[in-house]
């Protein structure tokens, strides 16, 4: 009668060992940085207008826009936005989970991929 309580005991502690488990796997899938370059190859072309200019809109210009950009830099123009990428550190701070660009966190992994097929591609504008 102990033995078998034991038994059973012993296997639902196992079972909570293997949940245990699982979730933190779970929670680190979650918050390990996805790789842009491991995604499937983007086989679209890619544009400034509308691509990459919907990014800058949708996640940038609210500090790098208007009369007083946030770090000189105004990412509204296909010019402006060529050249932080081409000169500048765009891409890299767009990459870069210790110092992200937007400053709350890494845009996902699919749209920064757009940015890099962007840049690689020899910044299409139309
Ligand atoms: C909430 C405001 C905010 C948002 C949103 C934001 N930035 Fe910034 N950005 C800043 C500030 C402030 C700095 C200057 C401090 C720093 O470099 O971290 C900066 C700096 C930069 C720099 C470095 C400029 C230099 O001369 O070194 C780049 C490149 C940049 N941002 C790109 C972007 C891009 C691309 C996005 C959108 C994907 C973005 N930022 C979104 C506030 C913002």
């Amino acid at each position: 009668m102990k033995s078998i309580l034991h038994r059973k005991l012993a296997s639902f502690l196992m079972a909570c060992v293997g949940l245990l488990i699982s979730f933190s796997s779970c929670t680190k899938a979650i918050i390990e940085e996805p790789d842009p370059n491991n995604l499937p190859t983007l086989n679209r072309p890619i544009k400034y207008n509308p691509d990459v200019q919907n990014i800058m809109f949708n996640h940038c210009t609210t500090c790098h826009g208007g009369s007083n950009p946030n770090a000189g830099l105004d990412l509204t123009t296909y010019q402006n936005v060529r050249q932080s990428a081409e000169q500048g550190n765009l891409n890299q701070r767009m990459n870069d989970a210790a110092n992200p660009m937007p400053q709350g966190g890494l845009l996902p992994p699919d749209q920064r991929q757009i940015i890099a097929k962007w840049i690689q591609d020899g910044f299409p504008e139309n």
